[in-house]
Order: C-alpha cells, then structure tokens, then sequence
C-alpha cells in the first residue's frame, strides 16, 4: 500500500488523473472501475479538462461504476448511474454503451448482480479502481462487517452513511435503506486501486484502514492485501497517521519515473 500525502484535492485529481492517462494511452481500451461520492470529483474534473484541452480520448475505453441504490427509479438524479454518466461520462467520449453500473431496479436482484460480475470478467476485469472511502471505513458500499471476499451483491446501508449521503437528498428519509455494492473480492480483483479521501472527517477511517488491522469491521483495510494499492490523502485525511513523516519521505524520493 503506498500512502502519497498532497497538498489538496486539487493535487490529488491531477496525480490520480496522470495515472489514468498514462493507463489510457498505454491500453485505450482500459477499464476503468467509477465511483461516485465527491472524493473523486477533482479526478473527473481533471479528466474532462484533459480531454477537452489534451485530446485524452475515452473512446475505446470501459467504465464499471461500484454500487447503486436500490429503489431509486431508473433516471432519477441521484441514482449512481446518473451522477456518473453526469460528473464524468457526458463529459468525455467514452461511449455510453461502455458505461455500465450494477442494476438496483432489477426484479431479480440476485441474477443481476451475478450478470454484473461476469460482464466485468468479460470485459477484461477492472484495470484501474477509482475509491473513496465512508466515515466508517466502507469502500463501495461494503459496509463493517462486509465479508473480505464478497462479491456484487445487495447490502443494508448504516444509519450513519445514510446521514453521511443525505446531503444529497432532500431529507435523510429518501436516501434508500438498500443498496447494490461490488464486493470487496470483487474490488480486490482490480489490478490498481486508487483511493481518494480528504477533510479531517476521514482522518479516523483512514488511520484505520491504513495502520490498523485487516479487519472486517473496516472494510477498506482489505486494500492492505492488494498489491498495488495507492492511497491518495490530504493533510487533514493524513493527520491521524503514525507514520505520515515515513510516507512524507519515501514519495519525495521516489523515483519520477516510477508513477503511482
Ligand atoms: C458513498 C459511496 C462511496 C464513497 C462514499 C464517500 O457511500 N458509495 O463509494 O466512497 O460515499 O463519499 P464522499 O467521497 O462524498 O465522502
């Protein structure tokens, strides 16, 4: 797991953005693992600049969103679906029919999400996992407790990431109880991860997740078994880290060629 603490999530969105790039133009036809929360906004908005003032092309490239609610219906503006394709998706040239996301309208939710994770497999798996990470530790919407080998499947949101999400709500009573998540086998699987998490607010679960024990309680200390596992903090998401000095010391002399 590499730990890189930036100056601001502006900073963040261009190192996380400078991997996909590279990752694009090296494999056009990338895929990309999308998630939604502001944590990767700076990224996308990256991303769209590049496209637009860069000619960084999406056009052969595969989006696989993490995780919906269940119960919004199809369209409505805060199902994951549509915060994708409208922070990131409209705004390059991926192709719409590329874009896919587990279906939380499904009758057969059970079905649905085991043709999510063969249509995953059948796209090559996941090249590069875009992350940001809960309150309590939760990556997707792999919530405490969620077991290290889950995959897509549907799962009962915490009061507290209900709260967390309200925000983006008219009032907590219509963020949904359900949701549809990737597993955390299933995340694992990608072969990068990069997780975003800025603000104090996310200093306690990232001081968890990164020095704490790999643990179910803390669904993304899972990512300590991955082996390219890249954390992307802010001061504030750093401040509760033991060894942020080490962190500090290591990226400044890493070699430039090296990358994230
Ligand atoms: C939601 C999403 C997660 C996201 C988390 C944090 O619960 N399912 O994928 O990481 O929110 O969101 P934010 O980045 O807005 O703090």
């Amino acid at each position: 797991m590499e730990v890189v603490i930036l100056p601001s999530s502006k900073e963040i969105g261009a190192l996380a953005a400078d991997a996909i790039e590279a990752l694009v133009r090296r494999k056009p036809n990338a895929v990309l693992g999308l998630a939604t929360g502001s944590s990767p906004l700076p990224i996308y908005d990256e991303l769209a600049r590049r496209h637009d003032e860069d000619g960084l092309s999406f056009a052969e490239a595969h989006g696989f969103a993490l995780d919906e609610y269940v119960g919004l219906p199809l369209g409505h503006y805060e199902s994951y679906r549509e915060v994708i394709r409208r922070e990131f998706t409209n705004r390059v040239d991926i192709k719409p029919e590329n874009v896919h996301g587990p279906d939380g309208t499904a009758g057969d939710i059970l079905g649905a999400c085991a043709a999510y994770e063969a249509a995953i497999k059948a796209a090559g798996g996941v090249d590069l996992q875009i992350l940001g990470v809960g309150t309590d530790g939760h990556i997707g919407f792999n919530e405490p407790g969620s077991s290290l080998a889950s995959r897509t499947r549907i799962k009962t949101l915490l009061e507290q990431t209900r709260q967390d999400n309200a925000r983006f709500f008219s009032s907590i009573n219509d963020v949904p109880h359900h949701v549809v998540t990737q597993g955390l086998g299933t995340i694992m699987d990608a072969k990068h991860v990069v997780l975003v998490a800025t603000g104090v607010g996310k200093a306690a679960a990232v001081r968890d997740f990164v020095e704490g024990p790999v643990a179910a309680i803390c669904a993304a200390s899972v990512l300590q078994l991955h082996p390219h596992a890249t954390i992307l903090v802010d001061e504030a998401a750093a401040s509760e880290l033991k060894l942020a000095d080490y962190y500090r010391h290591t990226y400044t002399n890493k070699p430039a060629w090296q990358g994230i």
